[in-house]
């Protein structure tokens, strides 16, 4: 897709043009998108600012701005910048590009530490130590957009020219962009063109001429005038979280990050009793044939956790983390079929996933492999009670042990099954359900496995001198005992996927309940005075930090890192929508 010319410019094939003059593109950055989007003097007294921008390319425009954000005064302050690109740069192509400006290497070093090819959908990158969000929705921007909710202070229109690239300066853009804009917000593009000015006119902006910059006669920038339809952002004053397994120490953390308070009540003597406590959990996305919300939601928070999981190593701090990579093992032909649409639907990169033959699979995970299989390459197994310490530690210093309900209010609820008390979820449509795993130890045919196998069940490889392999669903009421026809059940299960007999020596194993939804996706948002943050089923470890982060950034008024259609599935007033088309069917 890129070229590059001789003066290192980086070229698009697809559209002919250069992304940016390579001699002064940061000066005509800073002119045309800081300057005259009046920044950085609206910085001066705002907690919190946001900044879209149509074509994210090299990231010039936005190191520019965080060039300057580096610098600004109130050091509390919150930078958001949301950057819609459909034809995202690798990581190779970005560091090249970016090493024309010496000057922007330190602002360009965490986002180059964690950016990486991404799949369709929203991700959130996090520059904490520059107070920055960045979220990337890879993807059209005009579909995008349609999905974008968070109101914008200052636009950046930065396509390929508009004579060749006129999908980003169609009447259906501006009046998307102008439709989260804020009112007497202001926008800045380089292009002059007049039916882009009549387009900005028409989604009720005012536009101004300037001198366009070096040898470019205008350009345009302006505000926008009229707004029928204020998009209010949320703000919830919940801050007391109950519940401390995955869902309520990731929420905790997220508030943390921000500095803000929260207090963690738990039950329990310690945190990770619940279904949270199993020695080992797999991290990885489930993934539809299709760009469902569930496929969506759990590609982008398998993904987010990752890329936290790489911060705290980078830091040096242990977290309890194996980046192995996981065989997906497809032994149906429908199971195959599936896969390779998912993949497809998404985007998703080789580096990230992609089908390989058995041959491929068994060099991967060092024994036989009897099938083809996905190689989620990024994905692999936590421990959570090391995680447990870390996200302790990232979670401020106040956290209560108490036997309070969730009567004290406002509060989050994190506490999985026990909030199947409450009566105004009585009649959702819960899985609930008893799920046992099995400690082996290790027998001699699976010594040299080195990634986790998922077949329906799932073995890890040797970890501590034994093996965990998994896992069964039952009924609740069958208690938290270990159950002998579960152990046989995991055993049948791991031997005929992997055409093995094991019969492994049994060491010992864990029972809990997992509280799911039957649209496999957790409840995350209001419900009557309170927060919801449960039903993670069995994704609590690839689901819980994204849906923290969502929740922590609507209570503390930030945009939120979701398309709407994903947000909204996620939302309690699913089920009632749900059950009127079921009644009116
Ligand atoms: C066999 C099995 C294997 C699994 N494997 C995986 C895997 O590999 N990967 C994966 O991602 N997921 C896996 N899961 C699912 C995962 O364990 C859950 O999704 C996750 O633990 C749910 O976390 P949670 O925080 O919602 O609930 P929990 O961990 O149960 O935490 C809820 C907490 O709330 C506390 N609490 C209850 N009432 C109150 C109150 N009134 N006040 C304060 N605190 C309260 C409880 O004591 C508990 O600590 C597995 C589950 C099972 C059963
Ligand atoms: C001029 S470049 C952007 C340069 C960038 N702002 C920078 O600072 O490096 C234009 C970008 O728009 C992207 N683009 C083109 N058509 C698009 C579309 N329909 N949706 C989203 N992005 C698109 C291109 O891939 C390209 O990265």
């Amino acid at each position: 897709m890129l070229r590059w010319s001789q003066n290192s410019t980086p070229i698009s094939r697809a559209f002919d043009d250069i992304y940016y003059a390579r001699s002064a593109g940061l000066a005509e950055s800073r002119y045309v998108f800081l300057k005259h989007n009046g920044i950085p003097d609206r910085w001066d007294h705002t907690p919190y600012f946001h900044i879209a921008e149509l074509g994210f390319g090299a990231g010039l425009n936005f190191f520019a701005t965080l060039d300057l954000w580096r610098q600004r005064r109130n050091k509390k302050a919150r930078l958001h910048f949301s950057s819609f690109e459909k034809f995202p740069l690798k990581p190779n192509e970005i560091r090249k590009a970016l090493s024309a400006w010496p000057e922007l290497e330190e602002v360009s070093r965490s986002f180059l530490l964690e950016y990486e090819d991404l799949p369709r959908g929203v991700h959130r990158l996090e520059l904490e130590d520059q107070n920055t969000i960045l979220d990337l929705w890879i993807g059209d921007a005009l579909e995008s957009l349609t999905q974008f909710q968070t109101p914008v202070d200052a636009w950046y229109f930065d396509g390929f020219s508009p004579k060749k690239n006129p999908d980003l300066w169609t009447k259906e853009i501006f009046q998307e962009a102008s439709r989260v804009a804020k009112l007497d917000s202001t926008f800045a593009t380089y292009a002059a063109a007049s039916f882009v000015r009549q387009h900005l006119e028409a989604a009720d902006y005012c536009v101004e001429k300037a001198p366009g910059f070096g040898r470019k006669r205008d350009m345009l920038t302006g505000r926008l005038a009229k707004k029928k339809i204020t998009l209010a952002p949320l703000s919830y004053p919940h801050r007391n979280i109950l519940g401390g397994g995955i869902a309520g120490l990731s929420l905790a953390s997220r508030f943390f990050a921000r500095n803000e308070k929260a207090r963690l009540n738990e039950v329990n003597e310690d945190f990770f009793r619940g279904g949270s406590g199993n020695p080992l959990a797999l991290v990885m996305p489930n993934l539809s044939s299709s760009e469902s919300a569930l496929s969506l939601f759990s590609l982008q928070s398998t993904l987010y956790t990752l890329r936290q999981y790489q911060r705290w190593q980078r830091a040096g701090h242990e977290c309890g983390w194996h980046s192995s990579g996981i065989l997906q093992l497809l032994n149906d032909s429908k199971k195959e079929e599936r896969f390779l649409l998912g993949l497809a639907a998404h985007r998703i990169p080789p580096s990230l996933a992609q089908l390989v033959s058995r041959d491929e699979a068994s060099d991967i995970a060092g024994i036989k492999i009897h099938s083809p299989a996905i190689f989620w390459r990024k994905s692999g197994y936590v421990e959570p009670h090391t995680l447990k310490e870390i996200l302790l530690k990232n979670s401020g210093p106040s956290f209560t042990t108490s036997k309070d309900k969730a009567e004290e209010t406002p509060s989050v609820i994190c506490t999985a099954e026990a909030a199947l008390g409450l009566s105004s979820l009585k009649d959702w449509p819960w899985k609930f359900q008893r799920g046992q795993i099995s400690f082996w130890q290790t027998p001699d045919s699976l010594r040299k496995l080195r990634v986790p196998i998922v077949y329906g069940g799932y073995a890890l490889p040797e970890h501590k001198q034994r093996m965990i392999a998994g896992s069964t669903y039952n009924s609740p009421e069958l208690g938290s005992g270990l159950i002998d026809a579960d152990h046989a059940k995991i055993t049948d299960q791991a031997e005929a996927a992997l055409h093995l007999r094991l019969t492994p020596e049994i060491s010992g194993g864990r029972a809990s309940n997992r509280l799911g939804l039957r649209d496999a996706l957790p409840v995350v948002g209001p419900c009557e005075a309170q927060l919801l943050n449960i039903g993670y089923g069995s994704k609590g470890f690839s689901h819980a930090l994204l849906a923290g982060e969502l929740l922590a950034s609507e209570c503390l008024g930030i945009g939120v890192p979701l398309q709407t259609k994903v947000r909204e599935a996620l939302l309690a007033r699913r089920f009632a929508i749900q059950n009127q088309a079921v009644l009116s069917s």
